[in-house]
């Protein structure tokens, strides 16, 4: 009972620590994700110092900050200026929040080509929800889909949420975006389609198995995932490794699975049920 209590004190201290950081005290990421970190490092270290640097490691893979992001103040002003008829001013203020971040930076060349390829597949939704979100819901001007479509948007970054709904709510959607950590809070709304764009290997990191309870527990009929095709330099490919995840991750389930690829992206699709 002691020891629990031990424990429990420790990871709270661990805890607050990280998360009243300058690095992390701006970002508003929940506690439970921190938590669900330094917990599992605690209890995998006998050295509490090695659990704290250890869990600081996973948590900096999870934030990624090094992938990119725009001056979030100022990207709200700037959108607060732009008049919501001004449909071509809102795209290119998108563009720029594209561009800020690598995983969307990447996917811009093809974009259009991207999402027509997704809903030729899956057909076009009604409900969508972007799991581990980053800048991608700033595609939705080319992605083809009516402003009646509830867009359910999850990340851990809170200014990042916050310009999301914003920018909803002056193109018109409702503003669906929550922060929340997909992988502790599996999002339970029912939806035609869940967007789960290159984060999948990042889960298997952080936790290893985990892509495949978070897909069971998801109610979507289709799950469509997204790994890089070669990383970050364009030096390596990694089709193989990426593949054997999605492959690994579904065995032994009822789920007919499709792969193509658009640009250096690959995009599998998971056909859950009817
Ligand atoms: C590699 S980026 C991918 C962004 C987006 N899916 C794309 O491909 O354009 C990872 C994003 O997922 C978010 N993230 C990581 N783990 C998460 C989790 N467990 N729940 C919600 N968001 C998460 C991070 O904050 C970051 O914005």
């Amino acid at each position: 009972m002691n020891d629990c209590k031990e424990t429990d004190d420790t990871v709270d201290q661990i805890v607050r620590k990280i998360l009243s950081s300058p690095k992390y005290r701006e970002l508003g990421i929940p506690k439970e994700s921190v938590e669900d970190i330094v917990k599992r490092e605690v209890s995998r270290q006998t050295d509490i110092k090695v659990a704290e640097k250890k869990a600081r490691e996973k948590l900096h893979q999870v934030v990624a900050p090094y992938l990119g992001d725009p001056d979030y103040r100022s990207a709200g002003t700037a959108l607060t200026q732009i008049h919501r008829d001004d449909r071509e001013g809102l795209k290119a203020w998108c563009l720029e929040m594209l561009r800020s971040h690598s995983s969307t930076r990447e996917r811009l060349p093809n974009l259009e080509l991207f999402y027509q390829t997704v809903f030729e597949f899956t057909g076009k939704p009604n409900t969508v929800l972007d799991l581990a979100c980053g800048m991608n819901p700033f595609a939705f001007p080319w992605m083809g889909l009516e402003p009646s479509v509830r867009y359910y948007a999850f990340d851990l970054h809170t200014p990042r949420v916050n310009l999301i709904n914003r920018f909803f709510d002056a193109w018109g959607l409702q503003p669906l975006a929550t922060v929340t950590d997909v992988l502790v809070q599996v999002p339970q709304t029912p939806a035609d389609v869940a967007f789960f764009f290159k984060e999948a290997h990042r889960f298997e990191s952080r936790r290893k198995g985990s892509n495949r309870a978070f897909f069971q527990q998801l109610s979507v009929k289709w799950i469509v995932v997204t790994l890089p095709a070669e990383n970050l330099t364009g030096r390596h490919q990694m089709r193989d490794r990426e593949r054997m995840l999605i492959e690994k991750t579904i065995t032994g389930l009822d789920w007919e699975i499709s792969e193509t690829e658009v640009g250096t992206e690959m995009i599998f699709f998971i056909r859950k049920y009817e």
